[in-house]
């Protein structure tokens, strides 16, 4: 096949093809993935790789190199504009393990690729390109449907070895954002799937960041007939981290246990004030604000409603009243 007519998405398999042969034969790539305690079986159900440590092993696959449908895929770097260098084309992706990204018909559209040492960045993202939007991919939903069918619920992490861990720990049914802020468009991904999403972000600041922003992109999306819950793990501890040290029957308390939206949106909404001030009061209020006009009107709504103005010392009715005036022209 002339590269000339190369489609995107036939650059990316056969790079991918590419890179999961080359970690066959790559060493210190197979030991550190086993010194993360993953399986060549794991690694095969995802289609886990390794982009050789060179400026263009990309070659070997395409003759034609100087084709700009790989600067277009986002695997070829092309600094001829920028001048200077004499290194006009580079391979984006080198010496790193690598994770290709799917999307719901199981084609490659992208990929993560992570240093096996202290290396800074420690993941690397392909770009957006016309077959990916990293606001509404998410990473191993291809490979957990069938799962997340069965268990009735999809966890949602942060991270590609927190997906490729837990699937191996008896966990298949996860998936992680692409180091983006959940969106809603990725909420509205996962509610089409199953009736219930547990978040279960990292235990540390940005893993607790992360849960809001999740929170405030499932608010338009949260019905009564869909269970939205959010798992807070210990602060040294992501899911990778947990399940291999605590185990998978702790983890699965964990999930037991996870918090429902309706008492993390009352935690954020009451924050740090202190209720028994007027100020506080009104405070809370002014936090309720935003929160409850993104719910669509329902059942979970009503009751929230009712708790804030229980919390706040006013009326339901009142709080509408409030919550009318200068309100956003579109939702
Ligand atoms: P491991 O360290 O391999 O266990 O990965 P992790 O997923 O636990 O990493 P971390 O919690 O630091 O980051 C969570 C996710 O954010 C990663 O899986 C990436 O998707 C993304 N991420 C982390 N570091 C970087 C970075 O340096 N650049 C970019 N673009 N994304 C990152
Ligand atoms: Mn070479
Ligand atoms: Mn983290
Ligand atoms: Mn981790
Ligand atoms: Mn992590």
């Amino acid at each position: 096949k002339q590269a000339k007519s190369m489609a995107l998405s036939d650059v990316m398999t056969r790079a991918n093809d590419f890179y999961r042969h080359q970690l066959r034969s790559a060493q210190p790539a197979i030991a550190y993935l086993k010194g993360r305690g993953l399986t060549g079986e794991v690694a095969a159900r995802f289609g886990l790789g390794y982009s050789p440590d060179e400026w263009d092993s990309l070659r070997q696959v395409f003759p034609d190199y100087e084709n700009d449908v790989l600067v277009e895929s986002g695997l070829v770097i092309d600094k001829s504009e920028e001048g200077g260098g004499h290194r006009k084309r580079y391979d984006r992706f080198r010496g790193r393990i690598m994770f290709p990204i799917r999307n719901t018909k199981g084609q490659v559209i992208g990929f993560g690729g992570r240093v096996m040492d202290g290396g800074e960045p420690k993941y690397l993202n392909s770009p957006e390109t016309p077959l990916f939007q990293k606001g509404s991919e998410l990473y191993g939903l291809f490979e957990a449907r069938q799962a997340i069918r069965e268990a009735g619920y999809v966890l949602v992490t942060e991270g590609y070895m927190d997906v490729v861990a837990l699937a191996q720990l008896g966990f298949p049914q996860a998936v992680a954002t692409l180091g983006t802020a959940c969106t809603p468009i990725h909420v509205q991904k996962l509610v089409r799937q199953t009736d219930e999403v547990i978040f279960s972000f990292d235990g540390d600041n940005a893993g607790r960041r992360a849960a809001r922003r999740a929170l405030e992109a499932c608010l338009p999306h949260a019905s009564d007939n869909k269970t939205i819950k959010f798992l807070f793990l210990p602060k040294e501890h992501d899911p990778d981290s947990y399940v291999r040290e605590m185990g998978a029957p702790a983890f699965e308390a964990q999930i037991r246990e996870a918090m429902p939206l309706s008492q993390f949106l009352l935690q954020e909404i009451i924050g740090e004030n202190d209720l028994r001030t007027l100020e506080g009061r009104a405070h809370a209020q002014f936090a309720a604000k935003p929160l409850l006009q993104a719910l669509p009107a329902s059942g979970l709504r009503l009751q929230i409603v009712r708790s804030v103005a229980q919390a706040t010392q006013t009326t339901p009715a009142e709080l509408e009243v409030l919550f009318e005036l200068e309100k956003p022209v579109a939702r």
